[in-house]
């Protein structure tokens, strides 16, 4: 059995905070998802996380920074991004801002784009490692490359296993989806990932319409934004209605009247259905007796959307 799973006691903590120093890899809770952290500098390390993942080069990864006072020494950073990283850090929302330098420790973390994808993760084990550590740690989702996102620090063992040096148990993530994406680099907000910060928010802070990266045919999507992603190994179909699931199909339900094997939310709430979306899925990979999945409609919105987004890459057929 392996055993890289550590409460973050003071102990443990200096540890993790050592291990991301040295350059190896730690394992950390966020409010969205688990993270694989590195030390951004460390090119090393941060080819590592791709090697763990089997994650291709091209697609570049988030930093987290524990202070905001931090991010103009990072990045390009306006008015606009300031008063939005005050309002809105630490919290489910990662920014796509301008390069400050061309500062070649962090191409591969940025996979060679003039820009980089900030945020600061609202959680005390995250906040402390990166401030215990001194530098920014990059971090995808702690999954294997197009797999489920993990919510829980046994789902990062059971998917990268010994691949991870250290695993901190923060127990489950509240948002459970991964955060929202914008890009800051053009005049309009343009959101190119759906996540745990709803349009809704956005929209209504800003007193602007925030604008999807499909809308905008000039700017490319997250790289990493793939047709097939967070996919379970079973065929998976979605908005499908309770009275239309198939023989030897694993339903999963949203709202009151949407019995299944399981429901995401029995009161139709989709906060609720979103924190308990990946770990449904994989009980639902798991489940003995079912070939395929099949999933309840849900509504589009709030984090809704992110919802929809994450289950039509995992529905994908290649
Ligand atoms: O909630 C989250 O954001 C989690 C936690 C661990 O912080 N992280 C996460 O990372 O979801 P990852 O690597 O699974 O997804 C990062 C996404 C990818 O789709 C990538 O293409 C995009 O961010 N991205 C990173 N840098 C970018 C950039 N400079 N321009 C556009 N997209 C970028
Ligand atoms: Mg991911």
């Amino acid at each position: 059995m392996i055993k890289n799973i550590y409460q973050p006691s003071e102990e443990n903590m200096a540890q993790a905070a050592q291990y991301i120093r040295e350059g190896k890899l730690v394992s950390f809770p966020t409010d969205t998802v688990y993270g694989l952290g590195a030390n951004v500098y460390n090119s090393q390390a941060v080819a590592n996380i791709f090697k763990a993942k089997e994650r291709p080069l091209f697609d570049p990864l988030i930093s987290h920074i524990a202070e905001i006072d931090f991010l103009p020494e990072y990045a390009e950073t306006d008015n606009r991004a300031l008063d939005l990283a005050k309002h809105f850090w630490p919290g489910p929302l990662t920014f796509v801002l301008k390069r400050k330098d061309d500062n070649p420790s962090i191409d591969l973390a940025c996979a060679g784009l003039g820009s980089i994808a900030v945020r600061m993760p609202n959680h005390p084990v995250a906040l402390e490692l990166i401030k215990k550590s001194g530098v920014p740690i990059v971090a995808p989702s702690a999954n294997r490359f197009k797999s489920i996102s993990p919510t829980t620090a046994q789902h990062v063992q059971d998917s990268l296993g010994d691949r991870v040096d250290m695993i901190l148990d923060g127990g489950s993530c509240r948002i459970g989806v991964e955060t929202t994406i914008i890009d800051l680099t053009t005049p309009h907000i343009v959101m190119l990932r759906a996540g745990g910060m709803s349009k809704e928010e956005l929209e209504s802070y800003t007193g602007e319409k925030v604008y999807f990266g499909q809308e905008n045919p000039n700017m490319p999507k997250a790289p990493g934004q793939l047709l097939k992603h967070y996919a379970p190994r079973k065929p998976m179909r979605i908005n499908v209605k309770a009275e239309d699931v198939e023989e030897k199909e694993f339903y999963i339900g949203f709202g009151e009247n949407d019995r299944g094997n399981l429901n995401l939310s029995p009161q139709g709430d989709v906060n609720e259905a979103a924190a308990n979306l990946f770990a449904y899925m994989r009980e639902a990979e798991k489940a003995s007796g079912y070939e395929k999945i099949a999933m309840a409609p849900i509504p589009e919105t709030g984090l809704g959307l992110a919802i929809n987004d994450r289950i039509k890459r995992a529905s994908y057929k290649e």
